[in-house]
């Protein structure tokens, strides 16, 4: 077997492609940039999805796609709206248009649980009913799921779609989080939490989520919606104090509450459970445990490229 992941240097991406190895899949990644690093078992296409002819050239000889590529940041679709709108909606588009075109039909879509943002209920799952999105990143990947169902009516592909948390772990983002706080407390700044500490997200370790990714192949999964998130609420005073028992000697600071401060949602996955049997397994401590260890090891790479460079170019 031999699936196409779009977007799989990215992050989660990354990661993905890791698990399809290990469960014995061949892979191809279409981006437009190239993997962080080389494995077996691993093609690599430069290309865009907003080129239909890179996406129908890197579905040749493909039995399955996952789609992740996109603009996965809220800041950089905050500030780059039209940009976003067209790799994330368009991208989309070519990316079912070209499987249509040569003949391909399963895909598995990344979406996002933040699609539930503008409900009222806190506790949602699959069959709570979605209202207009405020933001433009839920906008396009409200599309990109519309999108997914129209090619499955007309045209019959086989889309899964796939609702991801929050996912925390080695490769995340330096603008999120957990990141940041692990950031400052090498750097010996102290931790700054809001209020009480007590506004929870839930977070899904980047491994997990990769798993249930993978899982999202199953035919069961054809024509369904899943959720794939944490187990836990972990609150903003948690994640503080986890890094401080990571790391020691970190402090923590509380300052007053911003208003309309983000009431977090509560994602159900028990149909992942229960339909591709899935479930986020990783301790949170043990997810960051292994975060830091990723970024104490960059840290010290990056020392070490330092220290190969001639002194008179420093
Ligand atoms: N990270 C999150 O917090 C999060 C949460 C929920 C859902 N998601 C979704 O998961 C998917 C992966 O997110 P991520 O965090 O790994 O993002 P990422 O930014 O790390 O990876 C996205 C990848 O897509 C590639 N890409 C961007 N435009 C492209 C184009 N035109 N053609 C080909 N490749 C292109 C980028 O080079 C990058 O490697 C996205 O669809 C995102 O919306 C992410």
């Amino acid at each position: 077997m031999k699936v196409l992941v779009t977007g799989g240097s990215g992050f989660i991406g990354n990661h993905v492609v890791n698990k399809l190895l290990a469960h014995g899949i061949d892979v191809r990644i279409l981006d437009m940039l190239a993997p962080p690093i080389a494995r077996e078992g691993v093609e690599f296409t430069k290309g865009s999805i907003l080129n239909i002819d890179d996406v129908r050239t890197s579905l040749h000889r493909i039995d399955a796609a996952i789609h992740l590529a996109a603009v996965a940041d809220v800041r950089d679709v905050f500030n780059e709206p039209h940009y976003a709108e067209e790799i994330n909606v368009r991208g989309t588009a070519n990316v079912l248009e070209a499987m249509r075109q040569v003949g391909r039909k399963r895909l598995v879509f990344g979406s996002t649980t933040w699609v539930y943002s503008d409900v009222v209920e806190t506790d949602v799952d699959e069959t709570t009913a979605l209202l207009p999105p405020s933001h433009l990143y839920t906008a396009t990947k409200i599309a990109g799921e519309h999108y997914c169902r129209s090619y499955s009516q007309l045209y019959g592909l086989e889309p899964t779609i796939l609702r991801f948390g929050i996912p925390y772990g080695p490769g995340a983002r330096p603008g999120a989080v957990i990141p940041i706080f692990v950031d400052k407390a090498v750097k010996g700044d102290p931790l700054t939490l809001q209020g009480d500490g007590m506004q929870f997200r839930k977070f899904i370790y980047v491994e997990d989520l990769a798993e249930g990714i993978v899982a999202g192949l199953k035919p069961i999964a054809i024509n369904q919606t899943y959720n794939l998130d944490g187990q836990h609420k972990v609150s903003i005073k948690e994640i503080a104090e986890t890094v401080q028992k990571i790391l020691g000697d970190v402090t923590i600071e509380y300052v007053e509450a911003r208003p309309g401060d983000f009431v977090g949602k509560d994602a159900s996955s028990e149909k992942a459970l229960r339909e591709l049997s899935w479930q986020a397994t990783t301790p949170f401590e043990e997810g960051v445990r292994r975060y830091v260890e990723w970024y104490q090891a960059q840290g010290r790479e990056r020392e070490e490229s330092l220290a190969r460079v001639d002194p008179a170019l420093l």
